[in-house]
């Protein structure tokens, strides 16, 4: 439970809060490189409450400014994308991707007031589908050399979804590993190619990730702190000689990294929209087989409208809750996208949960580090401490993989066991960090 000061500090992030300010010390992701494919590359974005406009000028160099004109507030996502920047229809002023205002034509010839006027800008970066910005104080911070980072293009695909509530109920699902037994059970035996993220065998024990799940309902979380946040190491007893061990990742603050196959794994980023809407962004990389985009990118077509990227399965339909497919196929009757179960567990309990109803067991240990750990960083950015698992140009490099893995092992040595079956994974792969961190 939590008090209602507390739950207010950790929901609110809009510019001035001291969640919003904490979570601007991090790269966040802005929009999917796909958005601005069109032939005119510029598309609004909200983010942590901010309005703004993405744009790609001629030279391909990205953009993330305010969306208001400092002249007179123009909206600028009506912009011309012309002439090195992006131009204001009202009276022609333009901006380039820094924010610098280029031209006033109707100013005076002589005037260098557009010299003092500034459009406020954010760094981007793009990374494999993802275009990145940092909102912060001072200079952006480094990015870790994660899989989804220095993966080819070849071996990933972003995709990005809609939630209708406030982030952290997003992120707490991720720091969640027993949710899946239930939320996301296969009532039958056959491998239903479960949604779109679970998916094959676990391991070698002749199981598929759904059955373990379902079948082995009571695990138990082991928390470990990394120098990117946590590691939640989650095993199940299989029998007296074999364990099932998954390892999930939460890197500090709203970043997720889980296996999928295993020759996949996603990660996950949850960013507020706003303190009543939030997109989950994902890279799905491929350790060894390249992915087939087109293949992935169609499945979601049909399952996502666009360019809102809102599931078609939503609170607007009752999420296709189906009574006789709750009685004989899954837990939920909400199909086989396990996205549409997440959604309704993370919307369902309203647009920013009041937590001072919240009853947290054993199996939240992971949702009670996280929160802990944002309340620090809050804290301590207000005392002027640097911001927590804040990599440095030194460090950075250090920060590969992170192991993400869904296998069993003996029993005797399961500590040992997974971190090289994940080795093996790395082995395998041309393009990988031999070892994950
Ligand atoms: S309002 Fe944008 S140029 Fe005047
Ligand atoms: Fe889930």
């Amino acid at each position: 439970m939590l008090s209602a000061e507390l739950n207010k500090q950790l929901t609110e992030t809009g510019p001035g809060t001291p969640c919003g300010d904490l979570l601007r010390h991090y790269w966040q992701p802005a929009a999917l490189s796909e958005e601005l494919d069109g032939t005119r590359p510029a598309v609004a974005v909200r983010l942590m409450g901010e309005d703004l406009v993405l744009f790609k000028d001629e030279r391909g160099r990205y953009g993330l400014v305010d969306r208001r004109c400092p002249h007179r507030g123009a909206d600028l996502c009506y912009g011309r994308l012309e002439d090195g920047g992006l131009r204001c229809p009202f009276h022609g002023w333009l901006f380039d991707v820094h924010g610098a205002c280029l031209e006033q034509p109707a100013e005076p010839a002589t005037s260098n007031f557009h010299r003092k006027v500034r459009l406020a800008s954010y760094p981007c970066e793009e990374f494999n589908g993802i275009i990145f910005a940092y909102m912060g104080p001072g200079a952006p911070p480094p990015l870790p050399g994660f899989d989804c980072f220095v993966a080819p293009e070849s071996h990933t695909f972003a995709f990005k979804g809609l939630w209708e509530c406030n982030w952290l109920q997003a992120v707490e699902v991720g720091v969640d590993p027993s949710h899946a037994s239930f939320l996301h059970r296969y009532l039958d035996d056959h491998d239903p190619e479960y949604g779109l993220q679970f998916g094959g065998e676990s391991g070698e024990s002749g199981m598929t990730q759904t059955q373990v799940l379902r079948d082995y309902d009571c695990p138990e979380i082991n928390l470990e702190e990394t120098g990117f946040g946590m590691r939640l190491v989650t095993t199940r007893d299989i029998n007296e000689d074999t364990m099932h061990v998954r390892v999930t990742n939460s890197v500090f603050p709203n970043l997720i990294v889980i296996p999928m196959t295993s020759d996949m794994c996603i990660s996950q980023w949850h960013v507020p929209i706003d303190d009543t809407h939030c997109w989950w962004y994902a890279i799905f990389t491929a350790f060894d087989e390249e992915v087939d985009k087109k293949a992935m990118r169609d499945q979601r077509r049909e399952l996502y409208t666009f360019p809102d990227y809102r599931s078609r399965i939503n609170k607007s339909n009752q999420y296709g809750f189906n009574p006789e497919e709750q009685r004989t196929q899954t837990y939920t009757g909400m199909g086989l996208d396990i996205n549409v179960h997440d959604q309704w567990a993370v919307e369902s309990p309203g647009p920013i949960f009041d937590r001072t109803r919240e009853h947290l067991g054993t199996t939240d240990k992971g949702i009670i580090a996280l929160r802990k750990n944002l309340l620090r960083g809050m804290k301590g950015l207000a005392d002027g401490a640097p911001p927590p698992y804040q990599l440095s140009s030194e460090n950075a490099g250090q920060f590969t993989g992170p192991m993400a893995i869904d296998t069993t092992t003996p029993r005797e040595n399961w500590q040992s066991e997974w971190p090289r079956h994940d080795a093996q994974k790395r082995e395998r792969s041309l393009w990988a960090n031999k070892s994950g961190s």
